[in-house]
């Protein structure tokens, strides 16, 4: 297997990672273990991928746990997430904190049951001064409902009759904070975004990995920014 993280050039590295971590059910299902199995093993591969991209320098990171779409999964598996989420902070927080990361969430925190969402309110709180790296949590994500919310917040803030603008737009997503995503990361074999940041992967590079986030390792992180930094990108230019 190659070295990709040798091959990295630590100059032209995206700014902004969005990874949609699927196939935790179907890992589950290989294995014969019930859905949550996979979604627990899922849960333990954040902290080894979040600390690849700090150990190459990326600055900001979007994770898709938890679409606006997924409210449909068994109420046992819907809240068996939350759950898992709740232990996350619980036993993650202090050693995020100490490792310089900030915390956010990206979509609507209302239909989050409680518990859960006062875990992520303390968890921006406690680790808001930190700028290392920007964790962003896509809980209850949608990216359509993030737009509509967007608009509905610029007519909110509008003064006099003018015409929307695309950075009107920019400025009222939950990542007005954060840049355009240059590099989206999809597990699992699956070629499709799932309403995910639709916004602000406008000009990223797409790369879909056959594996399962369960299995997921650093390697395919380091290969994957590796195949970016190999991309020709255009803009609409020639
Ligand atoms: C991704 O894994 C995690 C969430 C959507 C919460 P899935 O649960 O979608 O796994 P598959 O796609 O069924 O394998
Ligand atoms: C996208 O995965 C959402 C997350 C990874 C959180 P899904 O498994 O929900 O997407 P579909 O249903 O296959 O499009
Ligand atoms: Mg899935």
């Amino acid at each position: 297997m190659k070295d990709y993280k040798k091959l990295i050039d630590p100059a032209a590295l995206p700014k902004h990672i969005a990874i949609i971590m699927d196939g935790n059910g179907r890992w589950a299902r290989k294995k014969s273990l019930p859905r949550i199995e996979g979604h627990r093993k899922g849960a333990d591969v954040v902290e080894p991928v979040v600390d690849a991209a700090l150990a190459v320098g990326v600055k900001a990171l979007s994770l898709y746990a938890f679409s606006t779409e997924n409210w449909i999964r068994p109420d046992d598996e819907v809240s068996g997430l939350w759950t898992l989420l709740d232990i996350y902070f619980q036993m993650k927080l202090e050693k995020i904190a100490a490792r310089g990361i900030r915390i956010k969430h990206s979509g609507s925190l209302d239909k989050i049951p409680t518990d859960t969402r006062l875990n992520i309110l303390n968890a921006m709180d406690r680790t808001s001064k930190n700028s290392r790296l920007v964790l962003n949590f896509c809980l209850n994500y949608g990216g359509r409902q993030e737009i509509v919310n967007a608009v509905n917040r610029w007519l909110d803030s509008r003064e006099g009759a003018s015409p929307v603008q695309e950075a009107d737009i920019g400025k009222n997503l939950y990542t007005s904070d954060l840049p355009d995503v240059d590099l989206m990361i999809r597990t699992s074999g699956e070629y499709r975004l799932s309403n995910f940041l639709l916004w602000q992967l406008a000009y990223a590079e797409l790369v879909f990995l056959d594996v399962l986030w369960p299995d997921f390792r650093p390697h395919h992180l380091y290969k994957a920014i590796w195949m970016f930094q190999n991309r020709e990108r255009r803009y609409g230019g020639i």
